[in-house]
């Protein structure tokens, strides 16, 4: 028997139903698939990977976009010029996990020198059209890694090799159990002076999901799952005054080495 307020609830959502008859049968379509696709895998990754590989085959903007849009392109050029803000240099080797269509990967490409960028997703079609995008931009000689993963153990990464890690509306669609998994193993592969950037939807109220897609977080619950592992996690408020939807942490290594003080000499 549902509670008054669930009762409520479910009032709000047919009438909301009602007045919105497209809305509800994208939902309804949404369910469905959803319900067919966590029958069929049972781990959070390969359920999601073969959630977007669906989005992607089906041309759905919400996986990969079309990069000449002008909300991709702002977006895309929003994280890059951020990470340059904040020390990003040519030199530097990138993780981008969950990299998408290269939607800010194309300018840590162009930018970075040849063979430093690596982008990992979970989604096969999402890394074909990563590809297509590599050679439409003309950034064939800047030998970008492009490669499939299907957990966060990042195994087949050297220890201490990336100046900077990147995930950019990724633990957005991560329950709590994979971004604790990413934080279990992100710090062996970063040098211990580098910096992971993650951005996430934020609630300051109670945390919740939405059909297994989407997720919110308190900040305290992911700066606590982040300590939990070694890591030193703090809000970015810069980035919140840029007017992005999603909140922005920056994930440190607890122990790299102490500034060095100023002995005056
Ligand atoms: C909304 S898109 C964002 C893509 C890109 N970061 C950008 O900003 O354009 C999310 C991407 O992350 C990938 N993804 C989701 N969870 C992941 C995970 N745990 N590890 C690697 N990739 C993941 C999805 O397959 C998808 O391509």
């Amino acid at each position: 028997m549902a509670s008054p307020r669930g009762r409520r609830s479910l009032v709000a959502a047919l009438r909301h139903a009602a007045t919105n008859p497209q809305r509800a049968r994208w939902y309804l379509r949404r369910l469905q698939r959803d319900a067919v696709l966590r029958l069929r895998h049972r781990d959070h990754l390969a359920y999601y990977s073969a959630v977007v590989d669906d989005l992607v085959v089906q041309g759905k903007a919400t996986a990969v976009g079309d990069l000449s849009a002008k909300r991709a392109r702002r977006i895309g050029k929003l994280q890059f010029d951020y990470l340059v803000e904040h020390g990003l240099a040519p030199q530097h080797r990138l993780l981008d996990i969950g990299c998408g269509n290269l939607r800010a990967g194309q300018h840590l490409i162009r930018y970075l020198k040849p063979g430093h960028y690596y982008g990992v997703d979970i989604s096969h079609e999402v890394l074909i059209a990563a590809q297509r995008t590599v050679a439409e931009r003309g950034l064939t000689r800047k030998l970008p890694y492009l490669v499939a993963v299907r957990d966060m153990s990042f195994a087949f990464l050297p220890d201490d090799a990336f100046d900077v890690v990147h995930a950019h509306s990724v633990f957005s669609h991560a329950p709590l159990s994979v971004i604790e998994d990413c934080f279990a193993h992100i710090g062996r592969v970063m040098k211990p002076d580098g910096f992971f950037d993650f951005t996430f939807k934020r609630t300051e109220g109670r945390e919740y999901g939405k059909l297994r897609e989407d997720f919110y977080y308190r900040t305290d619950t992911l700066v606590s799952a982040a300590a939990a592992h070694g890591l030193r996690a703090a809000l970015m408020e810069d980035w919140e005054r840029l007017g992005h939807s999603q909140s922005k942490i920056r994930v440190r290594r607890e122990d790299r080495a102490a500034p060095v003080p100023n002995s005056g000499s």
